[in-house]
Order: structure tokens, then sequence, then C-alpha cells
């Protein structure tokens, strides 16, 4: 490349020579001849930010993102000047930066090349729209992958893609459709097996390009704002998530009912409608812990109001509701109808909380209630206002969750499907253009929901979805991903984005099961259910537009099916409740796609369709019609599979069956499942025995563990939960299980029922804590295996 003197080439702008160089404790900053600015903040060992600014000038920094509770801190810093270079050398890494052109290179501490600048930051003045269009692109070597960005329907590895943030309602989407309903600007790159992560905390339009125009050369830019992104050293994977999810924050626990099977549709009214919808699944017996109630509800789609032709006595029904175990949760969208009988809308007006354009006017736009004025989210006192709104629907009414829809913001019948670009955002006091705040919106409406149902709910814990979020919506959300259509492919993109979604720190997510549009035929249901209740939100919801999608539509068949599956993730609750406990503790993704979980392996470089469910159970759907099973590639180590007991070696693509009622499912060996028996409902009976099924390894050790506490409340905070750690030892004819509990949460259960899978050895003795018991006492089953064990052990020998 060929610059000129005046450092511009093709329309960029390029930094030049660094002509000073000062440290602030952790901020180091690097400025250049042409007024550029280089600023390297030291968050971590690993997590380092790089903010460039141009003409000497720092925007005042802002970012709705980042988290207050991350973790800070480092213990080594150093900064060395050297002939052409300065560096930077933390405990984890070297970076280098060039004093010629400002250009960055970042190694491990061995000194390989884990991310390196190609261009660099380069800038274009917008003349359009005043500002920079800041642009960032970096070498890629051959061989490096790329993973993460939301909701991206298109192959995991995002190798040759472009890709585009800009939130938008995309009904009926199809697979690689970009952009879609979220924006999350962070990706995970893999050379060599060493994994790093990039956020770009820009929240305008961002563009990333992965090898797509320059075979060798990764990039993103912005459409105005500042180039602030943040460095994530690995060289785990995993480490790269949940350092992001750290910086970005996690949410709490969610009530264990969140976890359960919810049902929806577009829309159930009248109020018998709900009932019928409710009693069949209590008839049927298929456990369900969630019911929707999509906008007709609303008298005339004006969100906090009621139909009182449909919903006489909203409070009576969901307390009826509430008495058959289910809960409620209504959707309430940003679009307050334009009506001066309106409380809500006549609130807001004398207020001023409605966004503007440019020159004055109000927003203006049509959604379902007809023409809307929308709050401005992103001013704290609106999502003040916002969050105060919920206390009839939730306090009073006894509403258990809100579902927040629309939120891109969607408008319908114009050509962007959103607001324009000159419309005015307070966002936070850094006032601004919808450019900037577009991007935000779903999430700040969002927090706004939360921090109301949160108030209203307390002391439980609130539950929301939404459908927009940006980075950090995690701390506030779930969320599910939008209008998808009931089609093979669409399974195959649920699965997708189920997994990106978990390694773009939202693992609170699921889709539509059975597909929004058009109308899925009983088997495509019956293998979407079965991948759906592997996912960390469990919901079937459709337009209502094709007919019925309630489990029964399908006839009996599918029926069975459902219910094997829905019984299954309630029995799974405590191994569910764990992963989201790791999830919330330590931002730990749920759902582990291959390459996460063994990047080390080549063979999961490009695998979409194997994950993990938690640490554990390896999960694969059937994606087309008529299978009596399917090629599968299980990942390295010993597996159990979790149908026919089968012990099997992974590390080879192979074949495995899987008729209808049955998703390939595996047990990694050593793995100690907990269960819970089935129940119609999160609370309906009280857990009298936790289950323990233990797949047997042979060698070293295998830790499992089990989090619970009260499902619901902040009682956990202070301790009240129980945390069991058990370490499974397997020997050829003994096996040992040590368990270790902290937390002072007493379970309800006294007793742990304990079953064998893979014993080598016919079991003849059993010692609880050093003391041999006589096996009546336990109700030792010789053929399965199974034995009652008091809960309060801390180790168990079981002798061959
Ligand atoms: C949007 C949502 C969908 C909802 C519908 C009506 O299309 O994505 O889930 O049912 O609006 O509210």
């Amino acid at each position: 490349m060929i610059i000129n003197t005046e450092l511009e080439y093709k329309g960029n702008l390029f930094p030049g020579r660094i002509n000073s160089f000062s440290q602030d404790v952790d901020k180091i900053n690097f400025k250049t001849e042409n007024g550029v600015i280089l600023q390297v903040t030291i968050l971590r060992g690993s997590v380092i930010r790089f903010r460039y600014a141009t003409d000497n000038n720092f925007e005042k920094d802002f970012s709705y993102a980042i988290s207050k509770d991350g973790v800070r801190g480092y213990s080594k810093l150093e900064v060395e000047e050297h002939k052409d270079c300065y560096k930077i050398i933390t405990l984890k890494i070297i970076i280098k930066i060039s004093k010629a052109d400002l250009k960055v290179s970042i190694f491990d501490i061995h000194g390989n090349v884990i991310c390196k600048d190609d261009w660099g930051f380069h800038w274009e003045q917008s003349y359009e729209f005043g500002g920079n269009i800041v642009k960032m692109s970096k070498a890629a070597p051959q061989g490096e992958c790329y993973y993460g960005l939301g909701d991206k329907p298109m192959h995991l590895n995002l190798k040759g893609k472009r890709i585009e943030n800009w939130a938008t309602d995309q009904y009926a989407f199809g697979k690689d459709q970009d952009p879609l309903y979220k924006s999350v600007p962070f990706y995970i790159g893999m050379h060599e097996e060493r994994a790093y992560g990039i956020f770009f905390d820009n929240t305008f339009k961002t563009f990333f390009d992965f090898c797509h125009e320059r075979r060798n050369v990764t990039s993103f830019w912005a459409h105005g704002g500042e180039m602030n992104y943040y460095f994530f050293y690995g060289p785990d994977m995993e480490d790269v998530v949940t350092r992001y999810t750290d910086l970005t924050g996690k949410p709490e626990l969610p009530p264990l009912w969140a976890l359960g099977y919810h049902q929806c549709k577009w829309s159930y009214y009248p109020e018998s409608k709900v009932k019928e919808v409710t009693s069949k699944f209590r008839e049927l017996k298929i456990p369900c812990d969630g019911i929707y109630l999509d906008i007709d509800y609303m008298d005339g789609f004006r969100c906090f109001t009621w139909n009182k032709e449909y919903f006489p006595d909203p409070k009576r029904m969901v307390k009826e509701l509430a008495d058959d175990g289910f809960k409620t949760i209504a959707i309430i969208d940003p679009g307050i109808k334009i009506d001066d009988d309106y409380w809500v809308y006549k609130e807001a007006m004398e207020n001023d909380y409605f966004c503007k354009r440019a020159d004055g006017p109000y927003m203006r736009g049509k959604v379902w209630p007809g023409e809307c004025y929308f709050p401005d989210f992103t001013n704290p006192k609106v999502r003040e206002w916002w969050s105060g709104l919920f206390k009839e629907i939730i306090d009073e009414i006894g509403v258990k969750g809100i579902w927040n829809d629309m939120n891109e913001p969607a408008v319908m019948e114009v050509p962007g499907k959103t607001f324009p670009d000159d419309v005015r955002h307070n966002y936070d006091g850094h006032h601004c253009s919808h450019r900037k705040a577009h991007n935000i919106y779903g999430t700040q409406m969002a927090r706004a929901t939360y921090e109301g149902v949160k108030k209203y709910a307390y002391p439980k814990r609130p539950f929301i979805i939404t459908r927009s979020a940006y980075s950090g919506a995690q701390r506030f959300t779930s969320s599910w991903t939008g209008d998808n259509i009931a089609t093979w492919e669409h399974l195959w993109i649920a699965n997708i984005q189920a997994q990106r979604m978990s390694m773009s720190g939202m693992s609170f997510t699921g889709s539509d099961i059975g597909g929004f549009a058009e109308h899925p035929t009983g088997e495509l249901y019956a293998r979407w259910i079965q991948l759906g209740v592997f996912h960390p939100f469990c919901r079937t919801h459709s337009s209502g537009d094709h007919g019925n999608q309630e489990p029964w539509t399908f006839g009996q068949e599918v029926i069975n099916v459902t219910r094997k599956y829905v019984e299954l993730r309630y029995q799974l609750l405590p191994y569910l409740y764990t992963m989201f406990w790791e999830y919330a503790e330590y931002g730990v993704p749920m759902l582990k796609s291959l390459v996460l979980y063994d990047q080390y392996d080549l063979q999961t470089h490009y695998r979409t369709d194997e994950f993990i469910f938690g640490n554990q159970i390896l999960v694969c759907p059937i994606q087309e019609p008529n299978s009596k099973g399917r090629r599968m590639y299980i990942p390295k180590g010993k597996w159990y599979n979790y149908w026919t007991k089968e012990f099997v070696t992974g590390g080879l693509e192979q074949w495995v069956d899987a008729e209808l009622d049955t998703i390939p499912m595996f047990i990694k060996e050593g793995a100690i499942i907990p269960k819970y028996p089935v129940q119609q409902y999160v609370g309906e009976k009280k857990i009298e025995e936790l289950k323990l099924e233990v797949y047997f390894k042979l060698g070293a050790k295998e830790v499992s563990k089990v989090f619970e506490d009260a499902q619901d409340g902040y009682d956990y905070m202070k301790g009240r939960y129980s945390l069991r750690t058990f370490s499974f030892t397997g020997k050829e004819n003994e096996v040992i299980i040590q368990q270790h509990k902290d937390g002072t949460f007493i379970t309800e259960y006294e007793t742990m029922v304990f079953e064998f899978i893979g014993l080598p050895f016919k079991i003849s003795e059993v010692e609880i804590d050093n003391e041999v018991v006589d096996l009546k006492t336990i109700d030792f089953d010789p053929v399965r295996n199974i034995m009652k064990i008091p809960k309060n052990f801390t180790e168990i020998h079981i002798v061959g």
C-alpha cells in the first residue's frame, strides 16, 4: 500500500507517526502528528480497550453496554519504549504499537501473533452526516475462523461473510438474511486453536467483513461514533465468551418457572380460549408453566389497557390460571396510540416523553394500534415513568412476565421499517439522532420494563423477553429469535441462532417452536420440540394465521413426543438451573457449539448441528423429514447414548438411530446428571428425592454440580442456596463419589436416588462415609443399580 504524504488513500485517512506518549495508571495514550489519539486501557490482563480519536478530541465516554459490575484489575503492567514501537506487557499478552503508523499487534506471552492490524485504524470524514466513518482492519491469517454476532441466521463460522448490524423487524426472514432483530457487535476469532474476541462497542450501524472483500483481511466499521473496541484474549474460546459476558453484564437468576415450557399464539382470546388451552395441557399431562397474551388482550392495542369484552376481569383470570400453575405473560409494544382519551398517551404528552423529529414534530408511525408516538427509552426520566406503568398489570392484576416486541423499533408501511435517521434521542444526556440510538432502543425499552416488573414483582424475580437487543441486554431480559417460518430450514436456523446467541453472551434465548409464519407438519413440530427443550428459553409460538399450533393439533403421536420431551425438560430442571447459575455467576454460555466445547479438535471448526447442552449433554437435532437417524460428529472423549446406554468413543462422524420419538443425545462419561420428578408445573410437587444418574468413567475424576435454591426471590444472593459439587472417580471394581456442599439453603428432599449406568462390575458392597451399609436399608436394586442414599453424605464407595 502506498500512502501519500497527506496520509490519505482511496478516500481513507490514516494515523501518522506517534509524537507523544503518556500513561495515567491503566490508561496509555499515544498521539500522532496528525491529531489521532489511541487510548489503550487495561481492564484485566486479557481484556484491553482500544479507543481512537481524531482531531485530538475524544467524545464524552458513555456506553449502555458496559456493566458496572464487571471484574477489573490486573497484576502486571509494563510499558516499554523501543526504537520502532511501544510495548505494553500484561500477564497474558504483549501489545506492540508501531511508532510509524500507530498499528497494533497483539501477541501471547510466548510471542505467537493473536491479532494484528492490517491497515489498522482509518477513517473517512462523512460529508453527509458530519463526523467520521470509523474503520478498523486486521490481518486474517489463513485458516482463521470467526464466530459470534448474535442472531445471524447463517453458518456458525462466519468466514467469508459480510455482516450488518441494524436492528430490523424481519418477518419470515430467510437463511443468510441480514440484518435481523439484534445487534451484537462482538465476534470471536480463532487461529491455530487460539481464540480472541473483539467487541466493537458502537451503536451506530456497524459492519463486519470476514475475508469477504479481501481474502486476508477482516474489518469492521461504523457509520458514526468512535472506533472503540475491547479485545479479549482466550486462548480458550469459552474464556473469551465469559470475559465478554462479564464486561457487558450477567443476568440475575430467572424464577425457575421461566425455565419451564411456555405456550403462546397470536392471540389467545377471549378468556375462555385461554382457559381451554391451559386446561388441555393439564388434561393431556403435558407440563406447562407459561401462557402468553399477545396484542389482542389490549383495548384497541393500547398498551397497559385490557379489552374488557374478551377479558372482563383479568385479575380473577390471572389468579385462576395461577392456581392451576400457569404464569401469565403479556405483550407490551413501544408504540403508544395517539389518542387524547388514553392515559398513557396523555401522561407522555404532558411530560414530553415521546421521540421527536429533528425539526420538532413528534415521530409518528403506524404500528398495530394505528398511528402512534414512541417513548424515548434512552431518556432516564422516560424509563422511570415507563417502569411505573407496570404497577397495575404486575402488582394488582398479577401478570408474572412481560414480553417486549416491535422494539427495533418497527414501523409499518415505511421503506426502512423503522424511524427516519433524523429522529432525536436523549441518550442519557448525550443527545443524538436515531442513527446512534436505533440499535440500543429495544434494549433500553427492555431495561425500563425490567425495572418496572422487578419493582412490582418484588420480592419475586422478574421475567422479561425482548425481540430487539444490543450487547448487554442480557442483564435485563431473555429473548427470542423473532418471526421464523415453519420449515425444516428454519429448524436448522433456530439451532444456529440459539448457539450463536449463547456464544454472544445472551444464552437465555429460544425460537418460536414450530415456526411463527406458516404451519408445520406434525413431524416438523415433533422434531422442533425435541430441539426446543434443549434451548434455554422454550416456547411454542405461531402467528395463528395458518392453523393451530398447540401440541395436540398434530395427533396422538406428536402429543406423545411432545409430552416425552417436555417431561424430560422438567426432569432436567436442576441440571438446566445449574447451567443458568453458571451463566449468571461466571458468564459461561449455556449452549456450547462444538468448536467452543473443543476448539483443539479441528473437526469442530465448521460443525453447526451438534451442541453441548450445559457441560455434559450432547444433542443433535434431526433436521430432515422421514429420518430414521442421522450422521453426526461425536466430539472426542467417551459418551453414553442416552436412550440405549451404549458406550461410544468420539472423534469421528457416525450414524445414530433416531426414529420420530428420539433425538440423538449423549451423556459424557463420568457425568452425574440431576433430575427432579416430572411435574405439570414448577412447584406443583414437593421434591421428595433428587435423582442422580451416574455415568461410569474409568480413570480421572469428573466433577458435576447441582445448584438449587428457593426457585424464586433473592435469598440466593444472601447465601441461601445449595451448591453440591460431586466428584466421580471410577476404578475397575470401585466407584467413589465425593460430595461438597456450599450455601445455607436446606433442600426439601432428604434422599438422593443414585442410578449407576455402565458399571463394569456387580455391586457387592456400599459404604457411606466409611461405614458399610446393609443394602436393604438403601433400597438397592441390583438389576438397575439403583440405591437411595441420605443427602448429606461426604463420600460413597461402591465396591464390586
Ligand atoms: C410480531 C412478533 C410476534 C407477535 C406479533 C403480534 O410479529 O414478532 O411474535 O405475535 O408481532 O404481536
